[in-house]
């Protein structure tokens, strides 16, 4: 569930990219459930991205994605898993707290930023005593809450 008051075009494109990575194709009640959208909203923005050809309606079989299509939203549903990382890294552990903070977050950072997040992420994954350091030293109270 992401639950964002106005989902954007990021949005759909990176929701509807997650589903066809995962099932092959994407439904309109399984893109309004995981926004928390009506059906009406999804088809108006989906006659959009259909539009601006980043993805294909197929009858009986829901919507698939261009290559275009695949190629905007495989970034940024990669855009979403680096500053995941980055969060849980931090210590973030509160599931509604990650989900909130990575959507809000993620359409503000450029790819300069990104790429950065991501070399961090890796250095910190490779030195976990050294990380662990850190979070020992940078105790936050209430860290792991969601407010
Ligand atoms: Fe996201």
């Amino acid at each position: 569930m992401i639950a964002v008051a106005t989902p954007s075009q990021e949005d759909y494109l990176e929701v509807i990219c997650r589903l066809v990575q995962e099932k092959g194709y994407a439904r309109v009640r399984d893109i309004a459930e995981a926004l928390q959208i009506s059906l009406p909203s999804v088809s108006k923005m989906i006659r959009r991205l259909n539009q601006d050809g980043l993805l294909e309606v197929e009858r009986y079989r829901g919507l698939t994605l261009t290559a275009k299509g695949l190629e905007q939203g495989g970034l940024l549903v990669q855009r979403h898993r680096i500053v995941e990382r980055f969060l849980r890294n931090l210590g973030v552990t509160d599931e509604a707290a990650v989900w909130r903070d990575v959507e809000g977050m993620e359409h503000f950072v450029g790819p300069a930023t990104l790429a950065r997040l991501n070399a961090l992420n890796a250095f910190i994954e490779a030195n976990p005593s050294w990380w662990r350091r850190y979070l020992d030293t940078a105790s936050v109270p209430d860290a792991g809450r969601a407010d």
